[in-house]
């Protein structure tokens, strides 16, 4: 425990981290959003909008699940402002002798701020001349002081080693940072204008969709003796589903891969039998009737089928429908996580794991 941080109730610290967020996702968009000119205002940022203009290019930097919530990121940044965007591991980008591209803005993502192989490459990029801004929870962290300017998360302290509520502000600062970079380029201010009341409207879109718990906790003892899961998902859909799977992972210990739904043919579509799960993420997008199709395909071969959607489905569709609450389509990556960190706990719980300091596990990595 930190300090006066303590269960206030809670069996433990995930948990209580979970049920937070709509207060966290509250604190992480206070004073930043702007309804009148339709967009927001990233304090930290210490870019102009000629500056913002000139950005040619995003990549967000993070390891674990702060780089799955840098490639959400990355995705509302393409799909807002048409930038490319993309995100990469730390670790890898650190080792790998990399082109920094002075054009470009590169995003930070740690919830710590201390994550040694973050760290390294920001100071990397910086001895190259890059522009780095931070995403990150700590103040006054190493990589906080190391960026010197970017976005603090506000997601209060998080104690459980899974993480939860800094991941879920993660992808609210990046929305924030895509709807900012949006609006100085060709973004229209009605679009922005949805966004802005989208955000608004999250905190109790998550709120409802904690309310699955006991949906989801029924779908864990269901399927918790299972040896593997696969998490399938495409497009926006996909990084939601490598959350997931990394979260059922660490906390339950249960195998779990995440994939691209259209790759499943090319291969691990073998794998499927009556043993194995899959649980399908269903964005409000224009790819609602693929993601019908990967459910038929996996059905047909014997494979039990959990849909995490934001859109309504056939009951036929699946084994299981969980249905998030309806919001603006391109915050549901953010949404549909709820019901998968839920998914992850109940597991956990159902194997009588140590869900706060799972095995082999430190809540932040400041080793090579
Ligand atoms: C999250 O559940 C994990 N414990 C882990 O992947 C974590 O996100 C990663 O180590 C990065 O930590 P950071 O955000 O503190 O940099």
């Amino acid at each position: 425990e930190s300090g006066s941080y303590g269960l206030d109730g809670h069996p433990d610290f995930m948990r209580k981290e979970m049920a937070e967020q709509p207060e966290a996702v509250r604190r992480a968009l206070r004073g930043r959003l702007d309804a009148r000119f339709a967009t927001a205002h990233l304090g930290g940022l210490d870019l102009d909008p000629m500056a913002l203009r000139a950005v040619r290019r995003v990549k967000f930097l993070g390891c674990g699940s702060a780089y799955y919530a840098g490639q959400i990121g990355a995705g509302m940044v393409e799909s807002l402002a048409r930038i490319p965007a993309d995100a990469e591991p730390a670790s890898e980008f650190r080792y790998r002798n990399p082109v920094v591209d002075p054009d470009a803005l590169y995003v930070a993502v740690s919830q710590s701020g201390e994550t040694l192989d973050t760290l390294a490459a920001v100071q990397e990029l910086r001895r190259k001349g890059g522009r780095v801004m931070g995403a990150v929870n700590v103040v006054g962290s190493a990589i906080a002081r190391e960026c010197g300017s970017g976005v603090f998360l506000h997601a209060g302290p998080e104690i459980s080693v899974a993480s939860t509520k800094a991941v879920t502000t993660m992808g609210v600062s990046f929305a924030m940072l895509a709807l900012l970079l949006g609006r100085v380029r060709d973004l229209s201010s009605a679009a922005g204008t949805r966004i802005v009341g989208g955000l608004q409207a999250l905190p109790d879109r998550i709120e409802a969709a904690l309310e699955l718990d006991a949906q989801v906790a029924e779908v864990a003892q269901r399927y918790a003796k299972s040896q593997h899961m696969f998490f399938l998902g495409r497009v926006s859909g996909w990084p939601v589903a490598r959350e997931g799977a990394q979260k059922l992972k660490e906390v339950s210990y249960v195998h779990a891969e995440a994939y691209q739904s259209a790759e499943l043919k090319h291969g691990p579509i073998a794998l499927i039998d009556a043993d194995m799960p899959s649980v399908v993420i269903v964005p409000n997008d224009d790819l609602v009737a693929k993601n019908l199709i990967t459910m038929e395909q996996v059905k047909a071969r014997g494979g039990p089928v959990i849909a995490v959607t934001a859109v309504d489905l056939p009951a036929s569709a699946a084994d299981v429908v969980i249905r998030v609450p309806d919001g603006e389509p391109e915050l549901d990556p953010l949404v549909l996580g709820i019901p998968l960190q839920l998914l992850a706990y109940h597991t956990a719980a159902a194997l009588g794991r140590d869900i706060d300091k799972p095995r082999n596990l430190a809540k932040s990595v400041t080793v090579e």
